[in-house]
């Protein structure tokens, strides 16, 4: 079986600059979905029809296995398939075409749609829905058998016509040569003068070839994305039932608004207390308590890590154990060893933490290799940017930074040595040995009391 994905519409109703299919639902990209539908069917070849000079789709799934046809003009979806079969010389058995547009269709239903295309000897097959109110799709036309004779645009349906419930999904199953032909006798003589692929529904009727529709029973799958209010229904529904998913293999979740993408893994055990937002390719594991308020972008976190309320980490490896926030980044090449406490308002950037170490209150830690049981006290900054390079700090198991310390970089601090509070680090400081760099403290006896009484004169 080949795969066709109709993915070159300008999707104007969008009103956006991107291209209609790159617009995600879950965190990944509608064409995304198909293509990864096409996969768990094992197609032979998955063909995606994308439009002339705009290779945004092409870079976005970023797949060297998967063939582009270029659609020159977007002169609708009969045309678009045409596009696909050009681009190959000999068309597969059986071809599934799905709009790009429908994230949502399971492998399930076009299994349903093959057992019953081959069972029945289909020439085409079409995935249908019972709407309970009007959302622009086409309507499906029956004749007195129960036979599918044509389908109709709502744009050319008269009112009577419009008042049948079954509509056209927008995933067919053709035989492959069959519809390398008929796709060649089509014509744009309808409301929107486009060459429509749901015409060969009829073409295939009238030639007295069987054409079969299959109702599909769960409305979410016969969802599709016109509008950006349709994309929002779309994401609703999705993590919705990503939650579930998550809950029915132990994951617990306190309210509804945790939101986890297409990619994301999650151990049973995890805790998820509402709202968050887990993103791209992230892993939790068991045991790790998630607060409210957090979003964690591509990022690894180990078995029994908790993140309090409020943390945004992204592109970061957490190990076993560690308490982050709450209030805390951490940016890009973050990496925390087993036990690690991040406190409030810390920022941490490529940065190596070791086993035990703390951070804990107030600092910017960037570029930065940090070994076991090292205390950062409050208010540490490294200065690791001299407005033109990065540079790098270096602290070495054991050392202790005292509370409002500047550690200009690049440094290295040698394993055990105190850094006094409210000292500016430039020069490196050898193992053990204590640094500080602080204005001598004076005192003038009776100062206040003479200042008191002269204000009361
Ligand atoms: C289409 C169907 C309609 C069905 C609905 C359900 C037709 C004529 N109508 O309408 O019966 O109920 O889907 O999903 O097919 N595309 C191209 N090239 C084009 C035009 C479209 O590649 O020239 C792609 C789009 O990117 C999109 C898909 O084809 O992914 C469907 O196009 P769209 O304009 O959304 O069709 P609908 O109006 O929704
Ligand atoms: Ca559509």
């Amino acid at each position: 079986m080949d795969v066709v994905i109709l993915a070159a519409g300008k999707g104007t109703r969008m009103k956006s600059k991107k291209l209609k299919v790159l617009h995600e639902v879950g965190g990944k990209p509608m064409v995304a979905h198909a293509v990864s539908l096409a996969r768990k069917l094992k197609a032979e070849r998955i063909i995606v029809v994308v439009p002339d000079l705009n290779d945004s789709i092409q870079t976005t799934l970023n797949d060297p296995k998967i063939i582009y046809a270029v659609q020159k003009k977007q002169l609708g979806t009969g045309d678009a398939l045409k596009a696909a079969l050009q681009s190959i010389k000999t068309p597969g058995r059986e071809i599934l075409v799905i709009n790009g547009d429908m994230p949502l269709i399971s492998a399930g239903s076009v299994k349903r749609m093959l057992t019953t295309h081959r069972k029945s000897k289909s020439t085409v097959t079409i995935l249908t829905f019972h709407i309970t109110k009007e959302n622009g799709f086409g309507r499906v036309m029956r004749n007195a058998l129960g036979h599918v004779e044509r389908i109709i645009e709502v744009r050319d349906a008269s009112k009577d016509q419009l008042r049948n419930t079954e509509t056209n999904v927008g995933v067919y199953l053709f035989e492959g040569k069959y519809v390398t032909g008929a796709i060649n006798k089509l014509r744009t003589s309808n409301a929107q003068k486009e060459y429509y692929l749901t015409d060969v529904v009829s073409l295939a009727s009238k030639n007295k070839r069987v054409v079969s529709g299959v109702v599909l029973q769960d409305e979410a799958e016969a969802m599709g994305a016109n509008s950006q209010v349709d994309l929002n229904v779309l994401n609703q529904v999705f993590y919705s039932q990503q939650r579930q998913r998550f809950m029915m293999d132990g994951v617990t979740m306190v309210g509804d608004e945790i939101f986890i993408d297409a990619n994301v893994k999650i151990n049973a055990g995890a805790q998820f207390f509402s709202p968050c937002y887990l993103q791209g390719q992230t892993r939790v594991g068991s045991d790790v308590v998630v607060e409210t308020g957090c979003v964690i972008k591509d990022s690894h976190i180990a078995d029994g890590v908790h993140l309090k309320a409020y943390c945004y980490i992204a592109e970061s490896k957490l190990d076993e154990g560690c308490q982050i926030g709450p209030f805390a980044h951490l940016r890009p090449q973050t990496e925390l060893s087993s036990g690690v406490k991040i406190g409030n308002f810390v920022e941490t950037k490529k940065a190596r933490i070791g086993l035990n170490s703390k951070v804990n209150h107030l600092s910017y830690i960037g570029d930065a290799l940090i070994g076991k049981d090292v205390n950062v006290g409050a208010g540490t900054i490294t200065c690791n940017y001299d407005g033109y390079n990065k540079f790098q700090t270096i602290l070495e198991d054991g050392v202790f930074i005292g509370s409002d310390s500047q550690l200009v970089a690049p440094v290295t601090i040698g394993k055990g040595a105190f850094i006094g509070a409210g000292t500016t680090v430039t020069k490196n400081v050898s193992a053990n040995s204590l640094a500080v760099s602080r204005v001598q403290q004076k005192e003038i006896h009776g100062w206040a009391t003479r200042k008191r009484a002269k204000a009361a004169e």
